[in-house]
C-alpha cells in the first residue's frame, strides 16, 4: 500500500502558459486553474491526504499587471461565493493564510465567514495561502513571539507561525516544470520532500497527484538522522501500526535532535 501524505503543500504553477498556448487572456488560465484545483482537493481527501496547503496568490503577486491582479481577486470573491457551500458540504474545512491587511473588507468578511462555516470539518483542511510570502510569514511570527515575552525557542516561533494549526508539509509539490521554492512555507518545508511536476497547474489531474505521491512514498525521510537509525526506528513502529490503525507515519521535525 502506498504512503499518502498527511500534508501536501502545492505552488500552482503554469496557470499563464496554460492559458498562452491557447490564445487564451492569462486570467482565463487562472479560472481554468481554480477548476483544477476543486479536482485535487476532492482526490486528495479521497486518498486520505488530511491536509491540502495551495499557494493562491503571493506577497508579490501584486507586481503582475494591473487587469490580472483584479482578475485573480475576482476569482477567489466568485469561489468565495460558489466554492465554499459544497466544500463545506463535502467536510472540507477551509483556512485563509496571509496578511490580510491589504485585502478590502468584504473580501475578509469572505474569509472569516468561510472559515467559521467549515471549522468542525474533518475530511480535510484546505489552507488558501493568500498574499502570503514564507519571509512575511517568519517575520510576524516574531512580532508576536517578541511581543508576548516568551523566550525566543523555535518551538515558540513555530506556535506564531501562519499554519500553526496544522503539521508541517511532508510533500512539496510545484508544478509548472520550475525548480523553485518561492517564498512558499519557508519555515514549515524544512524537511518537507520536493516533487516537481512537469504539468502545468490546470494540466494537474490525478494522474499526476499519484505519481507525485508514488515519488514521495519512494522515499526514505532521515530527518538528519542516518538510514540505519531510521530502518532501526521503524522497525517496532511497523509492528506496533499492525495493531492499530496508522495515521500520518511520519515523526514531525521538531521531536527529533539534528
Ligand atoms: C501561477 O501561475 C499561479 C498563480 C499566480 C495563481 C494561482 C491561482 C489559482 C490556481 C487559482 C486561484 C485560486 C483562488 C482560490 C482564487 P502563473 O500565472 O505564474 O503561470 P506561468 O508561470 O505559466 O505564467
Amino acid at each position: 500500500m502506498t504512503r499518502i501524505p498527511h500534508h501536501i503543500a502545492i505552488v500552482m504553477d503554469g496557470n499563464g502558459r496554460w492559458a498562452k498556448k491557447r490564445f487564451l487572456p492569462r486570467v482565463a488560465g487562472h479560472r481554468q486553474g481554480v477548476e483544477s484545483l476543486r479536482r485535487c482537493v476532492s482526490a486528495c481527501a479521497a486518498r486520505g491526504v488530511k491536509v491540502l496547503t495551495v499557494f493562491a496568490f503571493s506577497s508579490e503577486n501584486w507586481n503582475r499587471p494591473q487587469d490580472e491582479v483584479s482578475g485573480l481577486m475576482e476569482l477567489l470573491a466568485s469561489a468565495l461565493a460558489r466554492e465554499v457551500k459544497p466544500l463545506k458540504d463535502s467536510g472540507v474545512r477551509i483556512c485563509f493564510v496571509g496578511d490580510r491587511s491589504r485585502m478590502g473588507e468584504k473580501m475578509r468578511a469572505g474569509f472569516a465567514q468561510a472559515e467559521a462555516d467549515t471549522q468542525h470539518n474533518t475530511r480535510i483542511t484546505l489552507n488558501v495561502c493568500f498574499n502570503y510570502g514564507g519571509r512575511w510569514d517568519i517575520a510576524q511570527a516574531a512580532i508576536k513571539l517578541l511581543a508576548s515575552g516568551e523566550p525566543v525557542t523555535e518551538t515558540a516561533l513555530g506556535r506564531h507561525m501562519a499554519l500553526a494549526h496544522v503539521a508541517d508539509p511532508d510533500l512539496v509539490i510545484r508544478t509548472g516544470g520550475e525548480y523553485r521554492i518561492s517564498n512558499f512555507l519557508l519555515w514549515q518545508s524544512a524537511y518537507s520532500e520536493l516533487h516537481f511536476s512537469p504539468a502545468l497547474w490546470p494540466d494537474f489531474d490525478e494522474a499526476a497527484l499519484d505519481a507525485a505521491i508514488a515519488d514521495y512514498a519512494s522515499r526514505e525521510r532521515r530527518f538528519g538522522q542516518t538510514s540505519e537509525q531510521v530502518l532501526a526506528d521503524a522497525a517496532p513502529a511497523a509492528l506496533s501500526s499492525a495493531s492499530s490503525s496508522a495515521q500520518s507515519s511520519v515523526p514531525q521535525a521538531a521531536s527529533i535532535r539534528p
